[in-house]
């Protein structure tokens, strides 16, 4: 393996070694980026991790998706928000390449990772304040899911945020945020009510209702446009007990599966909080695929109610009900943990459909016959993925006198049919990318012919290619622009930043 030498600041020395056996890539560093990890350097040198380095070498591959695996040319890791600003200020002074890492989970590279920039992690900003008096929590961007529902358990409350417990809380409600109980609380951006945010020349302001009302509406689901945020105040609710349910089903099971979803969304009303994670995992050794559902009720009444279609479906090979806690429930689906040595390469992306069980069931089979294609791809995983989104959803924002980006109407409940598909080697990339994009956008171009199509894409499914501000109804994009232009009239988040979602020039 051959490593490009650079110069470095004397700071620090370098002895190049770990990161590149790890990674097989070479490290460029451009004199901007140089400049700017020499001046985070001076006045922050312990917080400044250089290459080759221990320290450097675990965070770079601390991210859900292995194709992720960037090298940066130093990566930052402020613990309190003014030394956010500082980090920002710095980037805007050199026109430095930067990246910004929340919990690590889109999967993508450059989405939380970068090459030949810096890349800034927030997780020493982890600090969680409850406010029980207003049902509140103040939440810092380093934290996970977990340690959120964890401060939150002791006072009965519970915040409406990430299903797998792991994910970070930054990006998800950045992004929008698909929760249990969406049908009756909305995305988690709905229940976020003030977001202190360092905008891309350092300043630091607060957005909420009242002040940078706009910039406020704007956070809601537009990801890394605006600024950094730096804390984020989150409603909860006294949610003590609930009811899950655990099914998983034989293969002949997913008509009635696809059937049972398709009626769990359009029967929704948001009367009473209940959600789901629904996937069919596909097992290319046997050849068999797995229905299940992980579902979610606030009730303390076994078997919960909303699930009665699935509970009623014959061909069951797990079935479990336990009335619980929010915090038990989620502690036995925390996701792997990053730190977990075998990491695979993942890709999502989806597309959104009215619930038709007849054409999903359709989509299914199309899936299992194109599986046939990559079934050979070492450590293939298809798994086949059904979010829902009821009408009851886009009514909170409706109704709350603020609104968000998306814009969904309130009239027409959807599915964002999914899929997540993981493999081993980086070699196999864009054989198994291209299969995936392939797939979803032939099977989206028939939906589309038939009437059952919508455009609207949610970030936290997306895949690299796709772009959901840019499905955002055409007024919302409209706003999003001239808000940007106000709030980050440089460009910063534009042209030093291009990871995640963005809303282009
Ligand atoms: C296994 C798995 C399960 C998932 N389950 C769910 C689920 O149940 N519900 C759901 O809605 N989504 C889910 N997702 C999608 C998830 O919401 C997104 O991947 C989301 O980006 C995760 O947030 P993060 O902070 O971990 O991500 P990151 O990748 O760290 O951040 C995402 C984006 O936000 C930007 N960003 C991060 N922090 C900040 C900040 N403080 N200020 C401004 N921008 C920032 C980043 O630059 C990046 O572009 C899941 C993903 C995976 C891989
Ligand atoms: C179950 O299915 C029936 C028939 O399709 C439907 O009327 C009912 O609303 C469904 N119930 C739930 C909880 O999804
Ligand atoms: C697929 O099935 C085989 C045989 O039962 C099992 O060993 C393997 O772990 C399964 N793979 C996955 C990804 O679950
Ligand atoms: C059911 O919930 C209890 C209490 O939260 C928990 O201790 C137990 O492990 C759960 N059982 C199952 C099968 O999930
Ligand atoms: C930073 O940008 C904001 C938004 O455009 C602006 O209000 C503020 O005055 C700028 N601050 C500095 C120091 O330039």
């Amino acid at each position: 393996m051959r490593v490009t030498s650079i110069l470095w600041p004397i700071w620090l020395t370098v002895s190049l070694t770990k990161a590149q056996d790890i990674l097989a890539r070479e490290l460029h560093v451009s004199d901007a980026v140089e400049a700017a990890c020499a001046e985070l350097g001076e006045s922050h040198a312990d917080l400044v991790l250089l290459p080759n380095t221990a320290e450097y070498d675990k965070e770079v591959i601390n991210v859900w998706d292995k194709r992720s695996n960037l090298l940066p040319g130093c990566i930052f890791r402020p613990e309190t928000d003014t030394q956010v600003a500082t980090a920002l200020r710095i980037f805007h002074a050199n026109n430095a390449q930067f990246a910004v890492r929340g919990g690590g989970h889109l999967p993508y590279p450059g989405a939380n990772s970068i090459s030949d920039g810096i890349l800034v992690v927030l997780s020493g900003l982890n600090k969680i304040k409850v406010d029980t008096k207003k049902n509140l929590v103040e939440v810092g961007p380093g934290n996970r899911w977990l340690s959120v529902y964890s401060a939150l358990a002791p006072h009965g409350l519970y915040a409406i945020g990430g299903r797998l417990s792991t994910i970070g809380v930054a990006g998800s409600s950045l992004l929008g945020g698909v929760n249990w109980f969406l049908n009756k609380y909305g995305f988690t951006m709905d229940t976020i009510v003030s977001y202190d945010v360092v905008l891309g020349n350092g300043t630091q302001v607060v957005a909420d209702k009242r002040t940078n009302s706009e910039l406020f509406w704007a956070l809601k689901g537009s990801a890394l446009n605006y600024g950094v945020v730096t804390k984020f105040v989150i409603k909860t609710y006294k949610i003590p007990r609930v009811t899950s349910t655990m099914q998983i089903f034989q293969q002949a099971a997913v008509p009635a599966f696809i059937k049972a979803t398709c009626d769990l969304v359009l029967s929704e009303d948001g009367s009473v909080g209940a959600g789901a994670v629904i996937n069919i995992n596909y097992n290319v050794t046997t050849g068999t695929a797995t229905p299940q559902v992980f579902g979610l009720q606030e009730t303390t009444k076994s078997p919960p109610s909303r699930f009665a279609n699935y509970t009623a479906i014959p061909q069951v090979v797990t079935r479990v009900h336990n009335v619980t806690t929010p915090i038990d429930r989620h502690a036995g689906l925390a996701a792997p943990k990053p730190d977990v040595p075998v990491r695979l390469c993942v890709s999502f992306g989806h597309h959104t459909i009215k619930p038709d069980a007849k054409r999903l069931t359709e989509i299914y089979n199309a899936w299992i016959d194109a599986i046939n294609d990559v079934a050979d791809v070492p450590g293939m995983r298809p798994t086949f993925i059904l979010n829902l989104v009821p009408r009851s959803a886009a009514t909170v924002s409706k109704k709350n006198g603020i609104g968000n980006t998306f814009g969904l109407d309130n009239k027409q409940p959807y599915i964002w049919w999914q899929l997540s598909t993981s493999w081993a080697r980086p070699e196999d990339d864009l054989r198994v990318t291209t299969w995936s994009q392939s797939f979803l956008e032939s099977i989206h171009a028939e939906n589309k012919a038939l009437g059952l199509a919508t455009e609207l894409l949610y970030g936290g499914d997306a895949a690299d290619y796709q772009n959901p501000l840019l499905t955002y109804p055409k007024e919302n994009q409209e706003r999003l622009r001239h808000t940007r232009d106000q709030y980050d009239p440089d460009f910063v988040f534009t042209r030093l930043n291009w990871g995640g979602f963005k809303l282009g020039y």
